[in-house]
């Protein structure tokens, strides 16, 4: 459906978009997450139109459109900060598009008054406003008014909507039930969506797969699962998520499964990731934290275990979270559920932690962000 063929976009000798290169298939909801400034608005208004690849291709439906202006191109899109026409109902304004395009005035199948009626009826109930057809928009809430720019935005029947941060205006508790119904209005239609966003559980509730960006360039696409259980680089597996992350050396191999890594001041086995690490290279170990578990004697089972000093503990309703120390000193995170029954801890309690070799990653060596780098990365959009 979109072809994105080795794009580059530079603005001066600044690069926005260092070769993106993937497709996106029909029907399919796509986004691309990243931190502020990491180039998905570039990306997604070269799809539209609005920017031509400095090199490079966009296809949509097997064409290349690089240099084809916006209203050629069968797509649409919805912005953050989208504007309706004030003066006009909710009714005029999704007719607003077919009757620019003399849709009513046309003659035939598929054409006429009766076919912008219908069209304008059909969205609308898609988007659940039929009873306000005749309000304006001063009259509706955030979350109403957006659900008008959808429908305006569809009227035309894009063979794709394109979306940029179109949530981003409205609060936590009204952004959630609009991400469901986002999701319902794509199935219901089968169109592809492309969706912007900076918001990872955003990109995870309502994505088929998402390319996850960093400084202009694509650092992974994946399902949600995929990038969650098994992210390629360490600034992945840091963004989306959380992740206890430790410097460390690969080894060796333990068997065909996993191999062994230096790390908290101990060896352990771990699960390797794609990248191919040699032996006794620099390598980062990931584990998540609702796969540490906790236990005050030494676990038994077929697990890696380290022990560790309590430093801290935040009761956060369905888990509990604990802070610790290893050996070396090193952090770790542990996400303990009431299945886990543990007595009560406190700061200095020594326990030991553990997980399943499977529960850990072997990703290659990086940088590890701290809390004030993500938070920093999430600043403003
Ligand atoms: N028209 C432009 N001229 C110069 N720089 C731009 C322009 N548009 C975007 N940029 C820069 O390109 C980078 C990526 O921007 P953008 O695609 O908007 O990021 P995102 O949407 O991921 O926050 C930013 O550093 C931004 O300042
Ligand atoms: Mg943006």
């Amino acid at each position: 459906m979109i072809e994105i063929d080795h794009v580059v976009k530079r603005f001066d000798d600044y690069v926005a978009v260092d070769d993106a290169d993937f497709a996106i298939g029909a029907g399919e909801f796509f986004s691309m997450l990243g931190p502020s400034g990491c180039g998905k608005t570039t990306t997604l208004r070269m799809i539209a139109g609005f920017e031509t690849p400095t090199t490079g291709a966009i296809r949509l439906e097997g064409r290349d459109v690089s240099r084809m202006p916006p209203h050629k191109r069968n797509v649409n899109t919805v912005f953050q900060h989208y504007a309706l026409f004030p003066h006009m109902t909710v009714w005029d304004n999704v007719a607003y598009g077919p009757r620019s395009q003399k849709l009513d005035k046309r003659k035939g199948k598929g054409k006429g008054k009766e076919e912008v009626r219908r069209r304008v009826d059909d969205l609308l109930e898609v988007v659940r406003l039929t009873d306000f057809a005749q309000r304006k928009p001063a009259q509706l809430s955030g979350g109403q008014q957006q659900r008008v720019a959808l429908a305006r935005a569809l009227v035309n029947y894009p063979s794709a909507l394109l979306l940029d941060e179109p949530l981003g205006a409205l609060d936590l508790k009204l952004r959630h039930v609009m991400q469901f119904e986002l999701k319902r209005i794509q199935r219901e239609l089968g169109i592809t969506f492309v969706y912007v966003t900076h918001d990872q559980e955003e990109a995870l509730t309502m994505s088929d797969r998402i390319a996850v960006m960093n400084a202009g360039r694509v650092e992974q696409i994946g399902s949600p699962t995929e990038i969650y259980d098994r992210p390629a680089t360490v600034f992945v597996a840091g963004f989306i998520g959380q992740a206890n992350l430790w410097h460390g050396r690969q080894t060796g191999r333990v068997n065909r499964d996993f191999v062994e890594v230096d790390v908290l001041g101990t060896t352990l086995a771990a699960t390797p990731g794609d990248t191919t690490i040699e032996s006794g290279g620099h390598a980062t170990l990931m584990v998540r934290p609702e796969r540490v578990r906790v236990s005050m004697e030494p676990p038994t089972a077929e697990v890696v275990s380290v022990p560790a000093t309590v430093t801290d503990l935040t009761f956060q309703g369905p888990v509990l979270r604990l802070s610790l120390a290893a050996a070396d000193g090193s952090p770790i995170v542990a996400h303990v559920g009431a299945e886990q029954q543990l007595p009560m801890l406190r700061p200095g309690d020594q326990v030991y932690v553990a997980w399943s070799p499977e529960a850990s990653l072997v990703l290659p060596a990086a940088d590890i962000p701290t809390t004030e780098d993500l938070e920093e990365m999430l600043g403003d959009s």
